[in-house]
């Protein structure tokens, strides 16, 4: 026989011990204390764990021997005052307790966790407390593990950012993406689909507040919903070859792995529903049905474009009428009606103007030039400019309707280009509108200051 003396929830005990009595059945047989129990006998389970000076150890694996002098607390030493600890309160009210078999060793691990970092943010992985936990923080291992982590992360986004671009661009050639996904940009990146992945994930983590415990679901659900598309995928793939011999083999083993991933994606999809994985759940329904919506866009306008023969003859267009709207007689609006001009001989020049005095000055203006081109002035008394061109090409439109009507603008180019800011506006405006206008042919003639 020992004899050992401990305190046990701040209670001294001294006792005479057999020297092979495990410490998990003294504080069970011996103190009566029942709440730490044994689940496995074999170190795994940690249902034994309770606190030798501070630090969480099973049990199971110490001699009471071993334990002389020590202070111990276990789960019955938790509570203060008739209250819970606040570990035991959150286990509770989250329901944590499960059977309730292992809970005491779970409560007294994390109170251990807790008591070395007070302050737990998930600012810091688990890995980088676990591995600080072990070999202290700051050492060279710590940051070893975590220069290797940040590494394989790049790596593993980096992956993200090699490949959608180019699954972006078979899509797109397939024509279930817009086309601009399809090109190498000149650094020989598909720029559009690189891009596009940036503003995504930069959207992710401005909606996520950056928070890993958030976004953590939806990369989950993500991930098995892409294994089990793509085990499906391999299992259609070694169909389409069955004539190969093994074929059978190789699309059970991706038959089995697609209906393994895609109960954990289910399972996954249900538990973690709430916390973000629905965006997931409705995105890829949402998103196959736009590709399908944009394939089929692309076999209209191919079915509208397409010509069934090479040697099709050029259609007839007649003489168009030309509009060119001037603000003033100034070189920009000279070179628009001399390039109008050029092309029809159908010229009007059109001034929208404020006023009646206004359109009076250039009514005067331009009766001095001897180019024959007809000026019609309009006057717009509330400064509208769209409005009353487009009524004017209506009418225009209107007396003579198999006539296409080309509008001419003119616009000059200043020499730095943040003057952009400062001219053109209007410019802009109009072709935007009169883009959208049928039977309407915009042209800009630039001036180059
Ligand atoms: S009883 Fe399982 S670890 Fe001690």
């Amino acid at each position: 026989m020992a004899r050992v003396s401990m305190t046990v929830n701040g209670v001294r005990y001294d006792q005479d011990v057999e020297p092979r009595l495990l410490l998990v059945h003294f504080i069970r047989d011996s103190l009566g204390l029942t709440g730490t129990h044994v689940g496995c006998d074999t170190s795994n389970c940690g249902a034994c764990t309770v606190l030798l000076d501070g630090q969480a150890v099973k049990s199971c694996t110490l001699l009471a021997a071993q334990v002389d002098g020590a202070e111990l607390l276990t789960i019955e030493g938790m509570e203060q005052n008739g209250q819970l600890h606040p570990l035991q309160e959150g286990f509770w009210q989250e329901h944590g307790l499960q059977c309730g078999f292992c809970t005491p060793g779970m409560i007294l691990a994390a109170k251990a966790l807790l008591d070395a970092s007070p302050d737990p943010s998930e600012a810091e992985t688990v890995v980088s407390q676990l591995t600080r936990t072990l070999v202290g923080t700051g050492t060279p291992v710590h940051w070893l593990v975590q220069i290797s982590t940040a590494l394989l992360l790049v790596l593993a986004a980096n992956t993200a950012f090699a490949d959608f671009p180019r699954l972006g661009s078979i899509l797109a050639r397939d024509r279930f993406l817009p086309r601009v996904f399809q090109f190498r940009g000149d650094r020989l990146a598909f720029s559009s689909g690189i891009v596009l992945l940036t503003l995504i994930s930069a959207l992710l983590i401005v909606w996520f507040s950056g928070s890993v415990t958030e976004l953590i679901p939806l990369y989950t659900i993500g991930v098995f919903v892409a294994f089990t598309l793509s085990q499906a995928g391999m299992v259609r793939h070694w169909y389409a070859r069955r004539t190969e011999r093994g074929w059978r083999r190789r699309a059970l083993i991706n038959g089995f792995g697609a209906v393994t991933t895609g109960i954990v994606a289910i399972e996954v999809g249900i538990a973690k529903f709430s916390l973000g994985a629905w965006m997931v759940l409705v995105l890829i329904p949402l998103l196959i049905a736009l590709m399908w919506a944009i394939a089929q866009h692309y076999r209209e306008i191919g079915d509208a474009l397409t010509l069934e023969r090479a040697d099709t003859p050029l259609p007839r267009l007649a003489v168009p009428h030309i509009v060119v709207p001037i603000a003033r007689i100034d070189r920009a609006a000279l070179a628009a009606l001399s390039y109008a001009r050029s092309i029809s001989a159908d010229v009007t020049a059109l001034h929208i103007a404020d006023d009646q005095l206004d359109a009076e000055r250039m009514r005067r203006r331009w009766a001095k030039r001897e180019d024959g081109i007809p000026l019609v002035t309009i006057e717009s008394p509330y400064r509208a400019l769209i409005p009353p061109l487009l009524a004017y090409l209506d009418e225009r439109e209107r007396q003579d309707p198999d006539r296409p009507i080309t509008v001419v603008l003119a616009e000059f180019v200043p020499r730095r280009f943040w003057d952009y800011l400062l001219h053109n506006q209007t410019a802009l405006r109009l072709k935007l509108r009169l883009f959208f206008r049928p039977n309407t042919v915009v042209v800009d003639v630039p001036y180059h200051l």
